[in-house]
């Protein structure tokens, strides 16, 4: 499978003959796998036009800021969280002088603000212009930002010129994308994730739920995603942010969130299983609100299936980690759902505490697998999904050695 399968490029055109070739990278990318979403600027459309790139994209190509129709559809925040890369090809002068500036004043500058992904430009201009400081001010100032350059190449220009200033080749710039994706130690693999609480139903306006803050699952998904892996994220009802490059779907009870993972689950590597699901669930939903009529009322409960020991049950499965929450002794209880659950991983943690667990910025946790195990202590969510991620990484990529020799 192509390094490029499934993924999200947005691919930004700014005005310059260089946009003609853009058209063959947009046939290059569709045909390694890639969803790509075209952004034209208006002067990029002087150049190439919406029609030719909707047909080769498959997708109706962004070019007004405030567009109702579109906005509509994918509002344009939407689409900034959308794109793992954005690749402007061919980047102007004048556009990076926006970019430098951090002008939003059209929709390709407002995505490149509005976004988390990386940035890559592929600049193309005239020579002098591009050797001109002020260009190579802003160029630096990008660099110094993280934004990175492809090129330009130097060689013949369409004004007649000789110098540096010309496009990459489209092979090329295919080539830089490929790069991007293969890098990270989970470059290419697609990671399965729950997080969140769920919540169960009891009436209209009622429901059974627990103190899960959706946190420590977003801050892994995000972690996952700076190691180079594809993340479809399964979530409870969190107010959270979805974080860049990651696929969302949200979900509310424990039912929908087993539909949600088993429709999904057969074309990942690795799931994660970092949901607070509820183990049980009102056996009636009430049509209307209940009314106080009695003293004492019984709601009587059924189970819900486990979601983490049905993935790690299924045949060829995918490598699985669970976790384990607990108000004592997280790290016994942890090993005998390890085994029970016949998962690879499990992370425990003590809940209920002072410090760490649910609802809050800061978590402990002891990763545990057949034969070791491995202490995390209190960090920040982020920092200590990065430990987490890389340690899954290890283990992961050592199964997949052995199961491959
Ligand atoms: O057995 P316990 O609920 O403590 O196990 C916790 C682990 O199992 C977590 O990884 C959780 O996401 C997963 N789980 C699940 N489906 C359930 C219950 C728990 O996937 N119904």
């Amino acid at each position: 499978m192509s390094v490029l399968s499934g993924r999200r490029v947005l691919l930004g055109i700014t005005g310059g003959i260089a946009a003609y070739k853009t058209v063959e990278l947009v046939r290059l990318l569709v045909k390694a796998g890639a969803e790509v979403q075209v952004v034209l600027t208006d002067g990029a459309s002087q150049f190439v036009t919406p029609m030719t790139l909707q047909a080769l994209s498959g997708r109706p190509v962004r070019q007004a800021l405030f567009d109702e129709a579109h906005e509509a559809a994918m509002g344009h925040i939407e689409l900034a969280r959308w794109a793992e890369i954005i690749v402007v090809a061919p980047a102007s002068a004048s556009f990076m002088a926006r970019l430098a500036n951090g002008f939003a004043d059209n929709l390709l500058a407002t995505l490149c603000l509005a976004t988390a992904a990386p940035l890559c430009l592929a600049p193309a201009m005239n020579q002098q212009m591009w050797q001109n400081p002020a260009t190579q001010q802003n160029v630096a100032v990008l660099r110094q930002r993280g934004v990175q350059l492809w090129g330009p190449a130097t060689g013949d220009q369409a004004c007649g010129e000789v110098g540096p200033g010309r496009m990459l080749e489209p092979d090329a710039l295919l080539q830089q994308i490929c790069a991007h994706f293969s890098s990270g130690l989970l470059a290419g693999a697609r990671v399965l994730l729950t997080a969140g609480p769920t919540r169960e139903p009891i009436d209209p306006v009622r429901f059974i739920g627990n103190r899960s803050s959706g946190k420590m699952g977003f801050a892994l998904a995000k972690a996952f995603v700076a190691m180079g892996a594809k993340v479809d994220l399964v979530a409870g009802p969190v107010t959270l942010e979805t974080p860049s490059g990651v696929e969302r779907t949200d979900v509310e009870t424990a039912t929908e969130m087993e539909e949600a993972v088993l429709g999904r689950v057969t074309s990942c590597d690795i799931f994660v299983g970092c949901a607070a699901v509820a183990d049980y669930r009102p056996e009636i939903v009430a049509d209307q609100k209940i009314k106080k009529n009695s003293e004492q009322m019984a709601i009587h409960l059924v189970r819900n299936n486990d979601i983490l020991a049905t993935v790690a049950a299924l045949p060829d499965g995918p490598f699985t980690v669970g976790f384990a929450a607990e108000t004592q002794s997280p790290e016994t209880y942890a090993e005998k759902k390890r085994i029970a659950k016949k998962i690879d991983m499990i992370a425990a943690n003590l809940v209920g505490a002072q410090e760490g667990g649910f609802e809050r910025d800061e978590n402990a946790l002891t990763l545990m697998w057949a034969g070791g195990q491995v202490v995390l202590p209190m960090a920040d969510k982020g920092e200590l999904a990065k430990q987490l991620v890389k340690l899954i990484a290890e283990h992961y990529e050592n199964r997949h050695t052995i199961k491959n020799t």
